[in-house]
């Protein structure tokens, strides 16, 4: 289907306009239903030495004719739909490009240009995606699937625990789920050394995620060996049965007014 260095991916449409900073706009093929698109979703762009990934950032309907929207065809015909969908009424879809794959030196990089006109879009495979973000082996973790595809999504945790980062998101979305996830594949393939500060019990030794009632398994019984816990509240630790590694005892001498203050209620 596809052709020269590329593969399987299905492909979705034609390069027709855009810009490196607004998106390409990509008109679809006749066949290819504007209901299955979805942003988020990844495609490449074949260009003639480089190829091109990007992201859907939004979709649309576009018609040849600004008549149609005055005086729709008679879509009960199905004569009449089969020649006007994909021809005169089309959908079209806003690529974000992001980073190109130089044939020639077979390197990465950031998007500096856009393809040329009325080259095909596809969409990405698993083939791309490992090339993009890597194969899962002993420095990368999977951490999930690219929006509608079967292909795994995997981190590379040495650049991961070299960069600052964040797990944002709206309360019960799977954040605790998710940094347990990150913490065990650090711990497991032994790429840093995490510090964590467990405001909520949750780290430790067991925890329950956000309107569960099962319990699972926390970082210390998964890793008994690997993992110490210093707890400040030794009391509330041995009513639970569990004997923490080390007591932090912070003495009456190590406190400045400045820490107390800030635990004072805000009064607006
Ligand atoms: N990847 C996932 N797959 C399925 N369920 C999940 C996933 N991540 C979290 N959950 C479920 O979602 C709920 C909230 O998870 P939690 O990590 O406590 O959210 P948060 O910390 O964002 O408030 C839990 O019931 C958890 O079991
Ligand atoms: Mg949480």
């Amino acid at each position: 289907m596809t052709q020269g260095y590329s593969q399987e991916g299905k492909r979705l449409g034609i390069v027709v306009a855009g810009s490196l900073s607004q998106g390409i706009e990509v008109k679809l093929d006749s066949q290819v239903s504007i209901e299955d698109m979805a942003v988020g979703r990844y495609v490449s762009i074949e260009g003639k030495r480089k190829r091109f990934y990007g992201l859907i950032t939004d979709v649309r309907l576009g018609a040849i004719d600004p008549r149609f929207s005055i005086n729709p065809p008679d879509m009960s015909d199905p004569f009449i739909a089969e020649v006007v969908i994909g021809t005169s009424a089309f959908g079209t879809i806003k690529v974000l490009p992001r980073l190109i794959w130089d044939i020639t030196s077979s390197a990465m990089q950031r998007t500096k240009t856009v393809p040329q006109p009325f080259q095909i879009v596809n969409e990405a495979t698993q083939r791309d995606i490992d090339l993009i973000f890597g194969p899962e082996d002993e420095k990368r973790l999977v951490i999930g699937n690219p929006l509608d595809m079967e292909a795994k999504l995997c981190l590379d945790l040495e650049l991961f625990a070299t960069l600052s980062n964040g797990v944002f998101g709206k309360s019960g979305t799977g954040k605790t789920f998710f940094t347990h996830h990150l913490l065990n594949g650090l711990i497991q393939k032994s790429k840093a050394v995490s510090l964590v500060f467990d405001m909520h019990s949750e780290y430790g030794w067991s925890w329950r995620p956000q309107g569960s009632h099962q319990e699972f398994k926390a970082l210390k019984q998964l890793f008994p060996s690997k993992v110490a816990v210093f707890a400040l509240d030794e009391e509330n630790y041995r009513r639970r049965g569990l004997s923490p590694d080390f007591i932090v005892r912070i003495g009456y001498d190590q406190i400045e007014p400045a820490d107390i203050a800030i635990l004072k209620e805000s009064d607006s």
